[in-house]
């Protein structure tokens, strides 16, 4: 497939580290320096499936496409307040579309999972234009009380439009079962029968053991897919990497041997938005122009499952 149009939606309110530092035992300084944070969008008075439906119509846009021609749309997203119907099924009624739908929640590599599947059923024949939204709130997912995890994110929504095309020429996915290092338990309805001890519990996390994982693994993914391709890591344009931690980042670029201008950011006032980092920065670079005809993009994410993959594709 192509990757025709690209669009995203953001919440309006901004949260600095300083305002963060007001109720937390947490400095700017702290922040900025260990995860590259200075600023995230935060989602107040907004409803994410309005902005995922936003996002969706600017990426539609741009691949100067009606609903009606979309022969299928993924919703990667972990958390909404919608139990049923699915996400993918709201953004498909709000665009007009009348195409089938499903939501899928691979943690913050659900962009990647999106495009895999939209490949396959490109290459299967099912369908030749599908939309994929990463649409996310994971601000509602931590606990407001702590430092070491509400700091690192911020919410919102990006898109992108995929139509016939040989561009995307590598994705490489890959699962590793670990449940105890970054997980969240919700409590569902009572039963007469239920007699298990079940709890309500934020996001937690062993932030250590997932940096290890994420340059781990998307050294390993990006570096799978060069080989599939048979192209070097010099012969990439841009690396878009999801948005989880700048030193990460830079652990990755390291591993690569890549000048640091190759991997363009925007953590610094985003903050990570779980799977709508990918889409939103690959927005980003669209309409910035830094994307030319024909540059090798890599991209890259990881989360909790642990789950990750990479994806090279032509411009
Ligand atoms: N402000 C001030 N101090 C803090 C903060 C904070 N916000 N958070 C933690 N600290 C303190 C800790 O309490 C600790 O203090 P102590 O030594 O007195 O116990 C000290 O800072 C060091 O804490 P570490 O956890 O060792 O800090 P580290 O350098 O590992 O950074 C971080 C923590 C930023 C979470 C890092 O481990 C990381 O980025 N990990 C990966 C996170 C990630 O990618 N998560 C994925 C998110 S979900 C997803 O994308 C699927």
């Amino acid at each position: 497939m192509r990757i025709a149009g690209t669009g995203s939606m953001l919440p309006k309110k901004v949260i600095t580290n300083d305002m963060l530092s007001q109720f937390l035992d947490t400095s700017d300084e702290w922040i900025r320096t260990r995860t590259g944070v200075v600023s995230r969008h935060v989602i107040s008075d907004e409803r994410l499936e309005d902005m995922a439906i936003e996002a969706a119509r600017r990426a539609l846009a741009d691949a100067e496409m009606t609903a009606d021609e979309l022969d299928f749309i993924i919703c990667s997203n972990v958390v909404n307040e919608y139990v049923t119907p699915q996400l993918s099924c709201i953004i498909q009624g709000g665009i007009g579309a009348t195409c089938p739908c499903i939501d899928i929640n691979c943690a913050c590599a659900g962009f990647i999972y999106a495009l895999e599947i939209a490949e396959s059923f490109y290459q299967a024949g099912r369908v030749r234009n599908v939309l994929i939204v990463s649409a996310e709130e994971p601000t509602r997912m931590t606990d407001w009380k702590d430092r070491r995890t509400c700091v690192l994110f911020g919410d919102g929504a990006g898109a992108a439009v995929l139509t016939p095309g040989d561009n995307i020429r590598s994705i490489k996915l890959s699962a590793s079962s670990a449940t105890d290092k970054l997980w969240q338990y919700r409590l569902l309805h009572p039963t007469p029968y239920i007699t298990k001890e079940e709890v309500d519990m934020p996001l937690q996390m062993k932030g250590q053991d997932v940096f290890k994982f994420a340059v781990k693994a998307a050294g390993k993914d990006i570096s799978r897919a060069l080989k599939d391709v048979g192209i070097k890591a010099d012969d990439v344009s841009h690396y878009l990497l999801h948005q989880a931690n700048i030193r990460i980042i830079n652990a990755i670029q390291e591993y690569l041997e890549q000048p640091a201008e190759k991997f363009p950011t925007n953590i610094e006032d985003h903050g990570n938005s779980s799977s709508s980092c990918c889409p939103i920065l690959l927005d980003e670079c669209n309409r910035s122009g830094l994307l030319k005809r024909g540059d090798m993009v890599a991209m890259s994410a990881f989360g909790a499952g642990f789950v990750s993959g990479a994806v090279l594709f032509e411009w």
